[in-house]
Parts: structure tokens; C-alpha cells; sequence
């Protein structure tokens, strides 16, 4: 049973924090992410500075009974963050150094409030990389990224923030600070405990330092632009190249309705086509500039063979940059022009003409038009399926089962209901379709183990 936050709490985090770092009034950016248009009012917000502060606020609301939610910088997308409870809302914005770049092992110890493109910028300056760059980059945080597992369209090639995570230091929910594993590239010391915190979604414990393991910066990129004519031709190009023997670094899908509300709202020029239906992005990267225009000429019959309207070559650093931030606003642009729920359906990537397909045979049946595009490359599509005119009784009564009937077909494929955001709030009453109940009972059980009073992150889905 949890306990409501009163005066006593209050006094007790400041002696901890400080006045300053214990907010009680203006909470109101904190009840909200990008999630739809969820509001959850918080009680107490409160802004540590370290993991011995955090140590202390979780042992302190351990005791008391208190719900945690711990909060990156609030641009997820399943609304795992949401203080669905009155509670403590903990912010990890102060922690926001770049510890160490270790040029000699290619690591970094970072905070978990460090700015995805700040960190990326940091280390590309020393000649290194960090892949992972989710459309949010320039504002979401690499603790929240660490949270979802989050992707990006780099994830085709350098796979997601999973694959770069070494070692984490993270406070238990009774104080405890342990780190999950070792700063080395192999470890088969017992468990993966930190594989088990990426994408974990604040309910299990409260990262405070990240261990990433950095590759070097590939020297090139060329970037192209495909229009194509018909849906299931765009979706099924996406295999086609990928069995060619050609690994983009990114391979990206966009839907022309998202493609023109995001130009418009962004004011961003785009080539559009009256008759393209679809835009493929495919981007080439690597250390030898001649290689990737031969691999971009081994592709062009794949790309005609397949229905290919045309490909376009980007060839300054603007045109780079305006089809880039047409693709990377799409979310954000579609979400401002219509209330609408975002789905993050990912599947084989071979199954993905299949999925498309069914998206929009289902769209029909139920009424509702959808945008999609994603990172198809991984077989991950975002459905943004728009409200428009149907009416609140068919939006909130029909429109779930359609979702629940697009995540049957993704499970029915060997997919599964979220990519990259997460489970959260949104999924959680879709997660039968691709839990069974041992399943279920496993994984509560690693709560029950981690946090048994279950104060972080109480009221989504574990
Ligand atoms: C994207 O790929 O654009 C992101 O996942 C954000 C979104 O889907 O809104
Ligand atoms: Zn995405």
C-alpha cells in the first residue's frame, strides 16, 4: 500500500537535497511526455545531483512507501516516464557530465541526463562515434535511451543503445549502489544484469553512470532519396537491398502524407512527387569515398528492378541536412496536426510488405487513416494512426482493437508490439498478445527481487 507524500516527506528529501533541488509548485512540464496527450499532475519533483542524493531519496521513500519516477528529459513515446501515481518524481537532469573519454579502449563513462547529440558531438570530435541517434537526439537523454533500448535510423548497420552498453552504476531501490558488469567488450561473469536494465524503463532500479563502448567515426556518407509509386513496392525494396550485400547505415521508410505535413510544418524544402506514395532513405557510410558510389551503382538496378521512381543524390551538406529533418519530424509534425495514438510495430524485416499491407486493410475496416514510416531497414514501422473526423466513441472503443488486431499480425509474423519506445502506459494492455503468463510471471519476479515494495514506477505494466 503506498503512502501519499506529505509535509514530513518534503522536509525530509530537503535535508537531503536542499531547498532549491525539492520542487513543490510549478510541476506542471513534469506530468507530460511526447506520449499523446497524457497529463499526469506530479506531487513532488525533486532534482539530485549524485547517486549517493539518489541513494538517499530512494532508501528514504523505500521506507515510506513512496512511488519513484525516475524522468530523462520527458521525450518518450509510450509514456513510461508518467507519474500515474502521486509520488516523487526524480529527475536526473543535473547528472549531465561526460566523465571520460578513453581514447585508448574506446569507452565512455557518461551521466545519464548527458544529451544524446551532446555526447555524440563530443566524441565524433575526437574522431569516435556513437551510433545510436533516435529522432529526438538534439533533446532526449541517454538515460532515457538506456530506459527503451532506443534505435534510430542508424540501428540497420550499428544496431541499438543495447549493443553499445558496457557497465552501468545503478541505486537500488533500498539505497544500495551496485555496477551491473565490467568496462571490458566480454564478460561472462555470472548473469547479465546490465543487458537486464537496457529497457527496463525505471522499473527496476536508478541508473546513475553509463559505461559505453565507442567505434571509430566512419570517414563518409552519401545519402539518397527513392520515391516510389506504390506502398508494397517501397516495402519490399527495403529486403531487396539488404540481400544485395550492400549494409546501409541508415534505410529508412516515410510515408508521403508525414512527408508533406513535415516539410510543411517545418518549412523544410523536399522534392515531392505527385505520384510517389512512399520515400525510401538510404544512406551509405565508410572509410573509402570511391566504395560507396560503386555500392551505390550496384544498387541502382536492385532499386529499378523494384519499382524505383527515381533516386536522388544529395549532394550538398543543406540537402543532407532538409531531408534529414524532414524524416526526423515527422513524429513530432504529424502529432501537432491531428491527435493521434503512435504505434511502434517492428518485424522481421522480410515480413514488412506484409505488415504494411495489413496496417491499411485494417485502417479501412476500422475507419481510421494512419501515416507510416520508421527505420524499415529493421523491420520497425511507426503507425501514427490519425483521429480525424471519427468520433470520440469510435477512437476510444474501435480504434484499440484495430491496434490490437496490427499487433496480432506483428506477433503472427514473429514481431513483437514495440521497437524502440518502450511498453510504458500505452502497451501494457496489449502485452497478452505477445506474453504468456509464465512469461509474465518471470519477469515479475525479477521485480519482486529488485524493488519489493514495487515503489519505481508503480502503475504501468510490471
Ligand atoms: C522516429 O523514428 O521518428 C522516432 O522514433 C520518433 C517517433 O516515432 O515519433
Ligand atoms: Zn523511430
Amino acid at each position: 500500500m503506498f503512502q501519499l507524500p506529505d509535509n514530513e516527506l518534503i522536509i525530509a528529501l530537503r535535508h537531503i537535497l536542499g531547498d532549491a533541488h525539492v520542487l513543490t509548485s510549478d510541476l506542471e512540464p513534469y506530468g507530460s511526455d511526447y506520449t499523446e496527450d497524457f497529463y499526469f499532475p506530479p506531487a513532488i519533483v525533486v532534482v539530485p545531483a549524485d547517486a549517493l542524493q539518489i541513494s538517499e531519496v530512494l532508501a528514504l521513500c523505500n521506507s515510506r512507501n513512496i512511488p519513484v519516477y525516475t524522468r530523462g528529459a520527458g521525450t518518450g513515446l509510450s509514456g513510461g516516464a508518467l507519474p500515474v501515481l502521486p509520488g516523487v518524481v526524480l529527475l536526473t537532469k543535473r547528472l549531465n557530465r561526460i566523465l571520460q573519454i578513453d581514447l585508448d579502449n574506446f569507452q565512455a563513462i557518461v551521466e545519464p541526463g548527458v544529451i544524446n547529440e551532446d555526447f555524440r558531438n563530443a566524441v565524433e570530435e575526437l574522431g569516435l562515434f556513437y551510433p545510436p541517434d533516435p529522432a529526438s537526439k538534439g533533446s532526449c537523454s541517454l538515460g532515457g535511451n538506456i530506459a527503451h533500448g532506443s534505435g534510430g535510423p542508424k540501428a540497420v548497420k550499428y544496431g541499438t543503445t543495447r549493443d553499445y552498453v558496457l557497465n552501468l552504476e545503478v541505486v537500488l531501490p533500498d539505497g544500495n549502489i551496485i555496477w551491473t558488469g565490467a568496462n571490458t567488450v566480454k564478460n561472462s561473469t555470472g548473469l547479465n544484469l546490465t543487458q537486464l536494465m537496457v529497457g527496463s524503463e525505471g522499473l527496476l532500479g536508478v541508473v546513475t553512470k553509463i559505461v559505453f563502448r565507442l567505434i571509430a567515426k566512419p570517414k563518409f556518407d552519401q545519402l539518397f532519396l527513392i520515391p516510389f509509386a506504390e506502398a508494397e513496392d517501397a516495402a519490399k525494396t527495403v529486403n531487396e537491398v539488404l540481400l544485395s550485400g550492400v549494409t546501409p547505415s541508415s534505410l529508412e521508410l516515410m510515408e508521403s502524407s508525414g512527408v508533406d505535413i513535415s516539410s510543411k510544418a517545418t518549412q523544410t524544402p523536399f522534392p515531392m512527387r505527385k505520384d510517389a506514395t512512399f520515400y525510401m532513405l538510404l544512406e551509405l557510410d565508410g572509410d573509402d569515398a570511391a566504395k560507396l558510389f560503386e555500392d551505390a551503382e550496384r544498387l541502382l538496378p536492385v532499386l529499378e528492378k523494384c519499382g524505383a521512381l527515381d533516386v536522388l543524390h544529395a549532394d550538398s551538406a543543406d540537402l543532407k541536412e532538409q531531408w534529414w529533418k524532414v524524416r526526423r519530424s515527422i513524429g513530432e509534425t504529424v502529432k501537432s496536426a491531428s491527435v493521434y495514438k503512435e504505434e511502434d510495430t517492428v518485424v522481421p524485416r522480410a515480413a514488412l510488405p506484409e505488415l504494411l499491407k495489413a496496417v491499411k486493410e485494417i485502417g479501412t475496416r476500422y475507419g481510421f487513416d494512419s501515416v507510416c514510416y520508421g527505420h524499415a531497414g529493421d523491420g520497425n514501422l511507426h503507425v501514427n494512426i490519425l483521429k480525424n473526423n471519427l468520433s470520440d466513441e469510435a477512437w476510444q472503443q474501435d480504434v484499440p482493437k484495430g491496434i490490437r488486431e496490427i499487433f496480432e499480425v506483428c506477433k503472427r509474423l514473429g514481431g513483437t508490439i514495440s521497437g524502440e519506445h518502450g511498453v510504458g502506459l500505452v502497451q501494457a494492455e496489449y502485452l497478452d498478445i505477445v506474453f504468456s503468463e509464465s512469461h509474465m510471471k518471470l519477469m515479475r519476479g525479477i521485480k519482486n527481487t529488485f524493488d519489493p515494495k514495487k515503489i519505481l514506477n508503480p502503475g504501468k505494466w510490471l
